[in-house]
């Protein structure tokens, strides 16, 4: 010590020459991990001849604010665990090559802090430095519309992506294709206590019928996810009964089935069936009607449809050809009225009277007329 006292100039001319002697440098690394996964803490002396004594962990979280012990490894391999990472926490660095490194397995949220790893190396003492473990949380992400709209509302949420508890908050966007004209994008983000960020994207629209079924993609990217996830949703809009349709349903000997079916969503509810209004036949869950397969079921039938948001009509006209056995009847009914409509006729342009005339002009054998002249 008295000698480097002597003269300045003469300690700068050492530390020209021998710019490493004594410079024990320790060296860490910042670290990111996700929640769930490893993180590797690294710490590592170099530049030393001196002799490794004991390594010493300590660490700091938002939990416990100030350094506590959680390892010690010391020169005869031996390991203290403290404060119950014992699990956890693995040194799996080389002591002999001054490789501090710790392994700590599957980080949460808790274990974000700063880490210090001191080296203990003799004579010159303890070494230290920071590391800081970050751990980035991936978002719960889901599409929901909740309530469902309804066609003709206006300004109201179609559906919502959330990208929910994620740390950093996660980036929620959206592909809507032919919509992006029609619709507006509406971000929210929110933060808990614990720094988890909570992103909510929804779709406004004027509710229309054409949106009912269209594909939309949420897409939402993270870093501690490992590519774009994209969720597909089909949007589902509300609208009551827009054509009502009467579809047979298939004979069943004497009768015939009838089908009422409607483009609604929901499915209509609720079936009213009548034949000349307000003449009904049935009313209630139904959509089926079944009808006796004869004359008398001639007619129009309707049917209305309705589920909660509104109703609609079809309508079908039923007519049943004659059995088999008036057949006959027909048939001289038929000859009934074409004679009656060829006597008209004939009366009309007085063919009926000339014929009469002819009739009687030409009496008598027209051979034996002819003979006489
Ligand atoms: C220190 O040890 C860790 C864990 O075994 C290893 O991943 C790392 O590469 C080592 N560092 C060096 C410089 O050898
Ligand atoms: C709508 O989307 C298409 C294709 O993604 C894009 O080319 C177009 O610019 C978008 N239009 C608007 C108004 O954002
Ligand atoms: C819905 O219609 C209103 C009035 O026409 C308009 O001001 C509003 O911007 C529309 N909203 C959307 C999402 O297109
Ligand atoms: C059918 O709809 C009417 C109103 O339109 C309602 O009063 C009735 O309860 C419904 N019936 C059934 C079975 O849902």
């Amino acid at each position: 010590m008295l000698y480097f006292r002597t003269g300045s100039t003469w300690i700068y001319l050492v530390l020209l020459f021998f710019p490493n002697i004594n410079a024990i440098r320790i060296i860490g690394q910042d670290v990111t991990a996700t929640a769930g996964d490893d993180a590797e803490l690294f710490c590592q002396v170099v530049e030393t001849a001196e002799t490794l004594t004991s390594i010493r962990w300590q660490r700091r979280t938002k939990e416990k604010p100030t350094n506590t012990d959680i390892l010690i490894i010391t020169s005869g391999g031996k390991q203290e665990y403290i404060n119950g990472l014992r699990d956890r926490v693995k040194f799996a660095a080389n002591f002999a090559g001054l490789n501090g490194s710790i392994l700590l397995s599957s980080v949460t949220v808790l274990d974000e802090g700063i880490y210090t790893c001191i080296f203990s190396v003799f004579p010159s003492g303890p070494y230290e430095t920071e590391v800081r473990l970050t751990v980035q949380v991936p978002p719960v992400v889901s599409v929901s519309a909740d309530p469902p709209a309804v066609a003709g509302d206006s300004d109201v949420v179609l559906a919502t992506c959330t990208a929910a508890d994620a740390k950093p908050a996660a980036e929620v966007s959206w592909s809507l294709d032919v919509l992006n004209n029609s619709v507006k994008v509406q971000n929210t983000v929110t933060v808990d206590s614990e720094g988890r960020y909570t992103v909510k994207s929804s779709l406004i629209v004027n509710a229309s019928v054409d949106l009912n079924q269209k594909k939309v993609q949420c897409e939402v990217t993270h870093p501690g996810l490992k590519e774009k996830l994209e969720l597909s949703y089909t949007l589902n809009v509300h609208y009551p009964p827009q054509v009502v349709y009467i579809n047979s349903a298939g004979d069943q000997g004497e009768t015939r089935e009838f089908q009422c079916e409607a483009d609604a969503n929901p499915k209509p509810t609720n079936f009213t069936w009548s034949r000349y209004f307000p003449d009904t036949l049935s009313r209630g869950v139904n959509s089926r009607l079944i009808i006796q397969l004869n004359p008398d079921s001639n007619g129009l039938y309707y049917c209305v449809a309705s589920n909660q948001y509104g109703k609609s009509v079809g309508s079908l006209y039923m007519h049943v050809k004659q059995s088999s056995e008036s057949k006959t009847c027909w048939t001289l009914y038929i000859i009934t009225v074409i004679a009656g409509v060829c006597c008209f006729l004939i009366w009309k342009f007085n063919l009926f009277q000339q014929f009469i005339k002819r009739l009687q002009c030409n009496s008598g054998d027209p051979v034996s007329t002819e003979s006489l002249d």
